[in-house]
């Protein structure tokens, strides 16, 4: 399947609205008012075009509310909204609509439509739900699809509704809890709101930068830090400790370490017989780091302890997605192979463990609406072997080329000499990074070698959910 068929066939789906049956609105309205604009329910949504930039699609229906029945709830509760000054943690209403088998919940601002067998499903009562994990304790089981309402009532003073279901079982469900239930996520999930911004070789002066004291004692310093991180792959932090150990204490401010098979952390240094080209003093090729795990670590940060004072030692990176939108755009007959064929990385080495990991990974993976998600380079670990089709390696290896080409294109790299306590942190599913070689100096033995990067991985999981964390600790969002 080409991309351009893969992209037509996102756009075929209409996936973000064919399942909700929730109309939102974004301000207190009147009753007349929610009818309306229930009503005539229509949504944009977004497609993606073939540089993966989001553009404004066509409009698409929805579920329309147009039942009489719901109507005239509405107007009778019209007078009653009115009064109440749009308290909107006080439920106006709660109904069954059994020809559309789900519970409609109205407060003043917002309507909700909640199917019955969703509802029962997610009962609040202590024997169906565990309040202190935050975990449903009824099992599949037990749920009937054709559960229904015997009496759906509004209680507590607009602040809990209570349902008696066809089995006798009796469900309560607090107001406020159900008002934030969206059949729609990124509604309140703060880390599915922010989007991936390519960059080329002018972001060299423009990385978002972020001092250590700040990261490591601010929640919403930390939380800008690591919005940047997801949204260009590339942060920068200054005035880091000159020490050993100061990766494993930022980490700790997210979450912990990830393991691999270089240790909790690693040095970055010139060693003789280093079971890494990194630990070498040799050029290092723009690359991903680990692409022969099934499950690479998302996030790499390296601290500068020590640097070369002469030339060399500079890092170099670049973005994988800026490099695969100018090979869509420039060479679209290999984006195929691309995407498409796998290639082969292994790493056969002695360091924390011995290890013979082997995973094959496309060049570029694109998500399910067809958008950049990452990139597999790292030649100095592409193994020799290839499984593939003898007749087909030429062309991939073209692919390879072109690949490489646009990564090291003047317009998409930046070079970056890090300072003495400067972090760089990068999304190593993303942006790739890579060294020029420099010269070791040893005069002074073993301690004085002149180039020390400490670094560390973390996982993109961890991060999305520190970032939920304080996002409910800044804005007091409440836990779903
Ligand atoms: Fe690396
Ligand atoms: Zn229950």
């Amino acid at each position: 399947m080409s991309v351009r068929t893969a992209i037509l066939r996102t756009s075929s789906l209409k996936a973000p609205l064919s399942n909700s049956v929730c109309t939102r609105v974004t301000s207190p309205l009147t009753t007349s008012q929610l009818v309306r604009s229930s009503s005539t329910g229509t949504a944009s949504y977004f497609l993606q075009n073939r540089n993966f930039k989001s553009v404004k699609g066509t409009k698409a229906s929805w579920p329309i509310i147009t039942n009489s029945a719901l109507t005239q709830q509405l107007s009778r509760h019209a007078t009653t909204a009115a009064k109440q000054k749009a308290d909107t943690k006080q439920i106006v209403s709660a109904a069954a609509n059994d020809k559309r088998k789900w519970v409609e919940v109205m407060w003043s601002d917002y309507l909700g439509r909640y199917p019955y067998v969703w509802m029962r499903d997610n009962c609040r009562c202590d024997e169906c739900y565990y309040p202190s994990c935050h975990s449903r304790s009824m099992l599949m089981a037990n749920l009937d699809l054709d559960v229904h309402p015997k009496s759906v009532e509004v209680k507590e003073d607009g602040h809990l509704v209570e349902i008696v279901w066809s089995d006798g079982h009796i469900s309560p469900y607090p107001s406020d809890w159900l008002k934030l239930q969206r059949f729609d996520k990124t509604d309140y999930d703060p880390t599915k709101k922010l989007s991936k911004i390519s960059w080329g070789s002018e972001f060299v002066n423009e990385i978002p930068t972020f001092s250590f004291d700040d990261v490591m004692t601010k929640s919403n310093a930390l939380q800008e830090w690591l919005k940047g991180l997801v949204e260009y792959g590339l942060v920068k932090i200054t005035g880091a400790p000159l020490e050993l150990g100061v990766l494993n204490k930022l980490c700790r401010k997210v979450a912990f370490e990830r393991l691999t098979c270089y240790g909790h952390d690693f040095r970055v240094e010139s060693l003789f017989n280093a079971s890494s080209l990194a630990y070498t003093s040799k050029a290092l090729g723009l690359h991903v780091d680990l692409p022969f795990y099934g499950y690479r670590p998302g996030v790499q940060m390296l601290h500068c302890i020590k640097q070369v004072e002469s030339k060399g030692g500079e890092n170099q990176f670049a973005d994988g997605k800026r490099a695969a939108e100018r090979v869509l755009r420039e060479h679209p007959e290999l984006f195929d192979i691309m995407t498409k064929v796998k290639i082969d990385f292994r790493l056969i080495a002695t360091d924390y463990i011995d290890v013979h990991l082997q995973e094959a990974q496309t060049m570029i993976e694109l998500d399910e609406n067809g958008e950049f998600k990452s990139l597999a380079k790292n030649d100095q670990v592409r193994a020799p072997y290839m499984n593939i089709p003898v007749e087909d390696v030429a062309k991939v290896y073209k692919a390879m080329k072109v690949l490489h080409d646009a990564i090291y294109d003047e317009r998409n790299m930046i070079d970056v000499k890090l300072q003495k306590g400067e972090i760089m942190a990068f999304d190593n599913n993303r942006v790739l990074h890579g060294r020029s070689g420099y010269t070791v100096s040893m005069e002074g033995g073993e301690d004085s070698k002149s180039r020390l990067l400490e670094g560390v991985f973390l996982d993109w999981d961890e991060i999305y959910s520190r970032m939920r964390l304080i996002d409910e600790e800044l804005r007091g969002t409440a836990r779903l």
